[in-house]
């Protein structure tokens, strides 16, 4: 029995062929392609390439060709079965069942696409060449559409009186041509009527670029008319799930590593007449979890920009807290706002393709930074609006999915808070009246604080948790007795702690002899003591802290030597160097 080519292409779409094929061979960028060696001959010279636009590999020497079914087959030995059974699983779709159902659905799924695709292209036709649509050009001239964009996304026109239901009755069942959307009886007249009679259409088209829904927009003012309508959700049309332009705009991801998220077709449209191409907008609907995780199988960053009006504005904070919860490492999603009643497609019209790139590299918000700043502007300088403030933005750390970014946001957040409450933290208390008194030691202070890299505050981090837990370490020291660290003096005071703790002596911190500038620095610096202060004595919870931190450091370790050997292997290209690459990532994947 065969696949439905609709499953097999959303593996596919789902999968980068590069992704699939990095898992066993190591690839580098060559312009809009990967290169690699072989995995199908023993060579020392790359000619093997991926190619993720065209959605093929290619071995210069083997002349093996073909998609990631292919490769899987051919690199693992499987049957098509078992490869489709092994990639959707990757994909995160569920294993594909055969019924008579399916068969139907397959027949359903054939008739729907030939329904759009004679709709689209007719209506876009007629626009482009009947001369009785000069209200719908007008209208086209007017906002300086010209052919170029009508084209590229086959905009149409639709008549008022139009008459495309009788053209497929022939063909098509009632029932399913009501089941496309584009239909629907009217059952006062007893006559069925074009949903999107008198509008200007955007067809709305699946990951492969097969239309399966419109959008509608009046082109005359009207009082009792929405100005913009979409196909209601049908068998092949879920809104959540679907993303205006994503079909175009994923094939810039191979040279791209954002994509603008914008609110209307107009927005996609006049960005992309300027020059901006990798942008999608959302369907008119809140932005879901599924749309963030489709977005971030292509493109690492996601700059989500709404109009520059309040319901822009709402909307984007629904978007943030919706989407904080898909946030993973390496993946950023971003926030722009646009100055008031603008939004991107007037924005780029009026200022142009450089300037809009200007504004958003110089106003872009991180999604935290986002987040923390709304919930600042709705909290007084009170004990219990501050403490609410904490609380919802802890909740909100907490939504997050993945555990490595829940606790660096959970650790901004804190860090944050903590600067505006200096009195109630007692630990900095000291310190903070000392800032107060003098301004060159707050510089001083930050410069050094912006000078730390992050290994180095993981590293304080670890020895603030050591420092702090001598008791439990004594009786717990494989904690701590594999742990490499990078920073020399870092290094001494952990190697010191681990000898005096082997030692089995009670050890009491100020006898160690330690550089007490380096102590203050770690007591001011670790980030950890933000989590750690209400957590002080819980055993539980210091040795999860210590295994996270530990893995942390575990990964920066993994990270350089990855970095090294990736860069000894672009010169090397040996199969030593390539096989010990693998092995890091290896361990990498699992950590
Ligand atoms: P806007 O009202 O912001 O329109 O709606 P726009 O994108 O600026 O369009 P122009 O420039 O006036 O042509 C943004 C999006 O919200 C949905 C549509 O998806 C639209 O693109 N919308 C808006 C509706 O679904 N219905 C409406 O009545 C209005
Ligand atoms: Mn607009």
């Amino acid at each position: 029995m065969k696949y439905p080519k609709e499953y097999l292409d959303e593996i596919k779409t789902r999968l980068k062929v590069s992704t699939i094929v990095s898992k066993s061979v190591a690839l580098k960028k060559r312009g809009k392609e990967y290169i690699g060696l072989s995995p199908f001959k023993n060579e020392k010279t790359p000619s093997f390439t991926v190619n993720d636009e065209k959605e093929f590999y290619h071995c210069f020497a083997t002349s093996e060709h073909g998609n990631i079914f292919d490769f899987i087959m051919k690199t693992q030995n499987l049957k098509f079965g078992e490869a489709v059974k092994h990639l959707a699983q990757l994909a995160g779709m569920q294993p594909y069942m055969f019924s008579k159902q399916d068969e139907e659905r397959e027949k359903k799924w054939k008739e729907y696409v030939s329904i759009y695709n004679q709709y689209v292209d007719f209506y876009h036709n007629e626009l482009l060449k009947n001369d009785n649509y000069s209200n719908a050009r007008e209208y086209l001239k007017n906002r300086s559409l010209g052919k170029e964009e009508v084209k590229k996304f086959k905009i149409g026109y639709i008549e008022k009186n139009p008459n495309f239901f009788n053209k497929l009755k022939n063909e098509y069942s009632e029932r399913t041509l009501i089941e496309s959307g584009l239909f629907y009886l009217d059952d006062k007249k007893k006559v069925y009527v074009e949903r999107f009679k008198g509008r200007l259409i955007f067809p709305i088209n699946n990951i492969s670029g097969q239309p399966i829904a419109l959008g509608g927009r009046i082109i005359e003012k009207s009082e009792y008319l929405a100005k913009y309508i979409n196909s209601p959700e049908t068998i092949f049309f879920k809104k959540g799930s679907n993303l205006y332009n994503l079909d175009s705009a994923r094939k810039l991801s191979n040279r791209l590593d954002h994509i603008y998220l914008v609110e209307g077709y107009m927005d996609v449209v006049g960005l992309s007449k300027n020059g901006i191409k990798n942008v999608v907008a959302n369907l008119g609907t809140s932005l879901t979890d599924r749309q963030i995780l489709i977005l971030n199988q292509f493109f690492d960053d996601i700059i989500i920009c709404f109009d520059g009006d309040e319901s822009g504005y709402k909307a984007a904070l629904r978007a943030a807290e919706n989407s904080i919860k898909e946030l993973k490492p390496e993946k950023q999603i971003y926030f722009l706002f646009l100055p008031n009643k603008e939004d991107p497609d007037s924005f780029v019209n009026k200022n142009g393709k450089n300037n809009f790139i200007d504004f958003t590299k110089q106003s872009k918000l991180s999604i935290h930074q986002f987040i923390f700043s709304h919930y600042k502007k709705q909290t007084e300088n009170n004990p219990s609006s501050m403490a609410i403030f904490e609380k919802k933005l802890k909740a909100i750390a907490n939504t997050i999915k993945d555990n490595f970014i829940k606790k660096y946001v959970l650790e901004y957040f804190l860090e944050k808070i903590a600067e505006l409450t200096p009195h109630s933290n007692q630990n900095n208390k000291q310190f903070i009246t000392k800032k107060i008194k003098s301004l060159e030691s707050t510089k001083r202070h930050y410069k050094e604080s912006q000078s730390l890299t992050g290994v180095e505050l993981k590293e304080f981090s670890l020895l603030y948790l050591v420092m702090n837990n001598l008791n439990l370490l004594q009786t717990n020291i494989h904690l701590i007795e594999n742990i490499k660290l990078f920073t020399e003096v870092n290094k001494q005071v952990l190697q010191l702690i681990i000898e005096k703790l082997k030692c089995g002596e009670k050890i009491d911190i100020k006898n160690l002899s330690l550089d007490s500038q380096l102590v203050d620095k770690i007591n001011k610096f670790a980030p950890i003591k933000h989590i750690l202060k209400n957590k002080s004595d819980d055993e539980h919870e210091i040795i999860e802290l210590l295994e996270d931190t530990s893995r942390d450091l575990m990964n920066y370790d993994l990270e350089y030597r990855i970095q090294e050997l990736e860069s000894k292997f672009s010169k090397d290209l040996s199969e030593a160097t390539f096989n010990e690459l693998k092995e890091l990532k290896k361990k990498q994947n699992i950590n």
